[in-house]
């Protein structure tokens, strides 16, 4: 995610800004800037790179001074990271400047009628366009910066938290939220801005957060406004103690990167499928595909290529792509498909799946299918990423910045992407109806309720992990599109508890893993009342009758399995095609708690890197 910084007030805002930018480093970004105010002249310095790089270009350019400043650390979601696309963003005056924590969906179309009145722009970011926006509307109503930002955000649809400076009213900053987090903090004749408090938090520890659809005027020697950008309604202005450590803060008040990261993929998921499942409109938009649609309407075959989670994520595409467009799938272990002489033709769609976009095997295995001719989509969640930019075309993930090695939001918004990416191929051949899509992207959109829903198992998950956390081997059953949750649950038990696990299609154990049942090991098994749900009854009883210990994860109100399982974790009901992406949380948090009642290195475990660019 971006971060944003600002301070108003009597100290040098330059340092105060910087430091701020560097405790919000743990966010991820590839890009940071800052503009400085010092009574007469507004400078802006920002580079592609790291908070030092800025540090070193401001001391280089001389345009330290100034007591008023805001400040950003950039996670690109348009525009690849560099110079100019960093923030901060003058308007064409430039009087204004702006920076911004989130994505404005209609963005091209604003900017396309800002260019018809003669704006110029110099980068291709969202963030911009709304600086400009936001002049045009001072130009031509001459309101105040605030209302003239209210009026601006009630054109623009997406997410924002964004700090506006303008040199005409310099003893203001005007800031406003939706969607990301925005928060003021309280000195003395000072006042601080931040995405959250760790950039403020050793000045003071009074703070006002910021709700949605709100926008604040920060004046010096004034109190602050707080009204809402809808309908004007003045807000009360509630000043909360702080109580966080900064560490905690940077997690969010969460114990760790990855619990923070578990409980963000309901957001997650809304912003991957932001903009691109409109379902007022019923229809799913992607450029990438839609550029590229007979590739892969007339493809051959889809090969999917990824490593570990991503690998997993691909596992659950293979059942929704062949399901939903009847075109064929294989999925490839990156590292086996560079060496083994595939066949490869210029017929075959390559899909690569990369939270980091730098995973060597995955790099390799693109440049092995280019050279082959064949056409190759990413799939990343790092803008800009080595892979991003290796591939013919792609669609990012929007899950922010995954801190913890263990991949979790990566996980469910790579299946949303790849589910959006099937859905608009069935329709195109039509392999699917109306009535199947229109269910399905009713049913997506839902999903983020439902997984704030599912996240509810959190304390039963825990209690299960107090049980079974001295174990020394788990084995994760599922079937059809639960096989792939499986497996990852399996692996998010190994990489982080370093309990040995497997993932098994259920009818498998028939077929050996049955000989390692006994009293002493628990096996998970996904038992939702959808697809096979008989016949995964007959596998936990035949697990019963070998006194294995189950631990179903079933559809909510299910009383069967009930009757048979040692634990069970109930979930919403969905559609056996979204199910992976319910169903993958309480294997989450199984894994996360039984790794902390272990005292293992959650965020960090040990051989283990969170992104493997070597061989
Ligand atoms: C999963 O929890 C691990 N972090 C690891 O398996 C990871 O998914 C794999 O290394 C692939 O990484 P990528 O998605 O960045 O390519």
């Amino acid at each position: 995610m971006c971060g944003i910084v600002g301070y108003i007030g009597h100290r040098d805002a330059s340092s105060v800004v910087l430091e701020g930018l560097k405790k919000l480093e743990y966010r991820g970004y590839d890009s940071a800037g800052l503009a400085l105010y010092d009574g007469e002249i507004l400078k802006v310095t920002k580079t592609k790179g790291k908070v030092s790089a800025l540090e070193n270009k401001l001391q280089n350019s001389g345009n330290t001074d100034g007591s008023i400043g805001i400040g950003h650390t950039r996670w690109a979601t348009h525009g690849v990271p560099n110079d100019e696309n960093s923030h901060p963003h003058y308007s064409n005056s430039g009087e204004l400047v702006i920076i911004h924590n989130g994505i404005i969906e209609n963005y091209d179309s604003i900017r396309k009628e800002l260019t018809k009145r003669g704006y110029q722009f110099k980068s291709d970011t969202d963030t911009e366009v709304l600086v400009n926006l936001i002049e045009e509307i001072q130009n031509k109503t001459n309101l105040k910066l605030g209302e003239s930002v209210q009026l601006a955000l009630k054109e623009v649809v997406g997410a924002y938290a964004i700090a506006v400076f303008d040199v005409k009213k310099p003893n203001e900053i005007v800031v406003a939220k939706l969607g990301s987090p925005l928060a003021i903090g309280i000195g003395t004749n000072e006042y601080f801005i931040g995405s959250d408090a760790s950039p403020f938090l050793e000045y003071t520890n009074k703070a006002i957060y910021l709700e949605d659809g709100q926008v604040a005027s920060i004046r010096l020697n004034k109190s602050i406004k707080i009204w809402e950008i809808d309908n004007n309604r003045p807000i009360p202005v509630l000043v909360q103690e702080l109580k966080m450590s900064l560490e905690a803060t940077e997690k969010g008040g969460y114990e760790h990167f990855m619990l923070k990261e578990i409980y963000e993929q309901p957001n997650a998921i809304k912003d991957t499928y932001r903009g691109r499942l409109l379902i007022n409109e019923k229809l799913i938009k992607m450029a990438g595909v839609e550029e590229n649609l007979e590739r892969f309407t007339n493809a051959d075959r889809i090969i999917i290529v990824a490593c570990g989670t991503s690998w997993h994520a691909g596992l659950v595409a293979e059942y929704i792509i062949e399901d939903l467009t009847r075109i064929p799938v294989e999925v490839e272990y990156a590292s086996e498909f560079r060496y083994r002489n595939p066949i490869i033709t210029s017929k075959d769609v390559i899909i690569a799946i990369s939270q980091s976009g730098e995973t060597a095997d995955t790099l390799a295995a693109i440049k092995l299918a280019k050279q082959n001719g064949a056409f190759v989509f990413g799939v990343c969640n790092v803008v800009g990423s080595t892979i991003a930019r290796e591939t013919n075309a792609g669609a990012y993930t929007h899950a922010g910045p995954e801190i913890g090695v263990a991949s979790t939001k990566a996980f469910t918004t790579q299946i949303t992407v790849l589910t959006l990416i099937a859905l608009k191929l069935g329709l195109a051949k039509k392999t699917i109806d109306n009535n199947t899509f229109l269910r399905l992207i009713s049913e997506l959109n839902e999903i983020p309720e439902k997984l704030i829903k599912t996240l509810n198992c959190n304390n039963t998950a825990l209690d299960i992990a107090k049980v079974y956390k001295n174990s020394t081997n788990c084995l994760f059953l599922g079937r059809g599109y639960n096989f792939p949750v499986a497996l990852e649950g399996a692996l998010k038990l190994k990489e982080i508890s370093y309990i040995h696990a497997e993932g098994y299609p259920a009818a498998e154990m028939k077929h050996g893993p049955i000989a390692l049942i006994d009293e002493n090991m628990p096996i998970v098994v996904v038992a939702i009342n959808k697809g096979h749900y008989e016949k995964t009854v007959s596998n936990i009883q035949e697990i019963k009758a070998r006194k294995g210990k189950v631990i179903a994860i079933v559809t909510e109100g299910d009383i069967t399995v009930k009757e048979l399982a040692d634990h069970v974790i109930e979930i919403p009901e969905t559609l056996e095609t979204l199910s992976p992406l319910l169903t993958t949380i309480p294997l989450q948090l199984f894994s996360y708690h039984t790794a902390v009642l272990l005292n293992k290195n959650v965020d960090q475990p040990r051989n283990l890197a969170k992104s493997v660019t070597v061989e």
